[in-house]
């Protein structure tokens, strides 16, 4: 049993290792009280491995991620570093993690909690109860395609080049996630692309649809273009379940999907890569939305509830606990509703509690 739970946790810096003390002690009521234990490693990455090794991430943390079977990550970065030259920086380790797990489905979650569906810009009947996930292709598109530059002309002016390329098998791998995903959740997938002027859109469109003939038995598959859906996402939310889309509309959408819910201190996302063909594994990292947040790193009042939200992503996708993932969720659920707050949401009428003390009541919840 114990196998196929192996866990390293990198809590990085600033409030990385702050919001990441309050999943330890979940973790250790769970193995109390659930019966569940990990095999737990704790490593360093980002600017705390910088200053322990001289690197971001050493080739031994970077081992240890390839053979475990999901990595909790915190966040990287501050301005102690900031003067390092681009190759050393704390980022860089976590761009290492993404390149060599090849991570290549992010998954942002867009859930609003009852209780806070007054943080939303948008009215609150429109987002009550909104439980969408938005499935982003990570690692191909025109961030990455080539040909790509600027260069100068004969006469002077300047042209620069980004190259959108995508192939089946990078479309259908996406796309299988997405299913896999809704099988999970409410069985309905939007595959989203710009078909009516893209030749990648069109391809994306055909093989999606393939896909769904051959493997998506009981997925009810739609299609629509990237435009249309950033409207739809703001006018009528509710109608989504999964999106799958491509690396730039995914960029985009997610994080216009993500203020649906008000908070960044509460936004957990996860990063899938490929399959193991024997065991069925998927490399797997989870981490918060937002970064290291140096303004208030030290000071005990980080929310801590996205780094608990990823811990219950990894319950749900890694280790397919969704009983636990439920538990997890469903106590923040309480804990927002009996009123606690962190300062980064507090509202009138409110608890304001410390990144601890809204560790000490999710406990009790649990
Ligand atoms: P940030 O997300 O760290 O902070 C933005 C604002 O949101 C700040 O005012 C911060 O106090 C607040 N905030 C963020 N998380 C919060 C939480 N859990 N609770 C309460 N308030 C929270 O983004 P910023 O300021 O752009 O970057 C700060 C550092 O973090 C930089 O070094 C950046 O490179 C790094 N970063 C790292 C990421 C990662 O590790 N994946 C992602 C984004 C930024
Ligand atoms: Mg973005």
């Amino acid at each position: 049993m114990a196998s196929n739970k192996k866990l390293l946790v990198l809590p990085g810096d600033g409030i990385g290792p702050e919001v990441m003390r309050q999943v330890r002690r979940v973790v250790d009521w769970m193995d109390k009280r659930r019966h569940v234990s990990f095999d737990l490693q704790e490593g360093l990455c980002g600017g705390a491995a910088i200053d322990a090794h001289g690197t971001p991430l050493t080739d031994e943390t970077m081992a240890d991620a390839l053979q475990v079977d999901a990595v909790l990550f915190g966040s990287v970065g501050g301005p102690k570093w900031d003067d390092l030259p681009f190759e050393q920086k704390p980022e860089r380790g976590l761009l290492r993690l993404r390149k060599e797990m090849d991570l290549f489905a992010n998954l942002r979650p867009a859930m609003v909690f009852p209780a806070m569906a007054d943080a939303s810009s948008l009215k609150r009947e429109l987002v009550e109860g909104l439980d969408i996930m938005i499935l982003r292709e990570l690692t191909g598109g025109v961030y990455f395609g080539e040909p790509r530059g600027v260069e100068t002309l004969a006469d002077g002016t300047k042209r620069a080049v980004d190259t959108q390329v995508y192939t089946t098998p990078e479309i259908e791998r996406v796309a299988r996630v997405a299913f896999e995903l809704a099988r999970k959740r409410g069985g309905k997938v939007h595959s989203v692309e710009k078909a009516n002027v893209m030749h990648t859109g069109v391809l994306w469109r055909q093989t999606v649809t393939k896909l769904h003939e051959a493997e998506g038995q009981g997925i009810e598959l739609h299609h629509m273009y990237a435009d249309n859906c950033a409207m739809q996402l703001v006018r009528y939310p509710k109608q989504f379940d999964v999106i799958v889309t491509d690396n730039l509309f995914g960029d985009m959408l997610s994080d216009c999907a993500a203020m649906l819910t008000g908070s960044l201190g509460m936004l957990p996302s996860a990063s899938l890569g490929a399959e193991d063909p024997t065991t069925g594994r998927r490399m797997a990292l989870y981490e918060p939305v937002h970064g290291s947040a140096p303004d208030i790193a030290g000071k005990d009042i980080a929310n801590p509830l996205a780094e608990l939200l990823s811990f219950a992503m990894l319950l749900r996708y890694s280790f397919d606990m969704q009983e636990d993932a439920d538990m997890v969720e469903t106590a923040i659920t309480n804990v927002l509703n009996a009123g606690f707050r962190t300062a980064d949401i507090y509202a009138p009428g409110t608890a304001k509690v410390s990144t601890t003390v809204m560790g000490d009541t999710l406990l009790r919840e649990l």
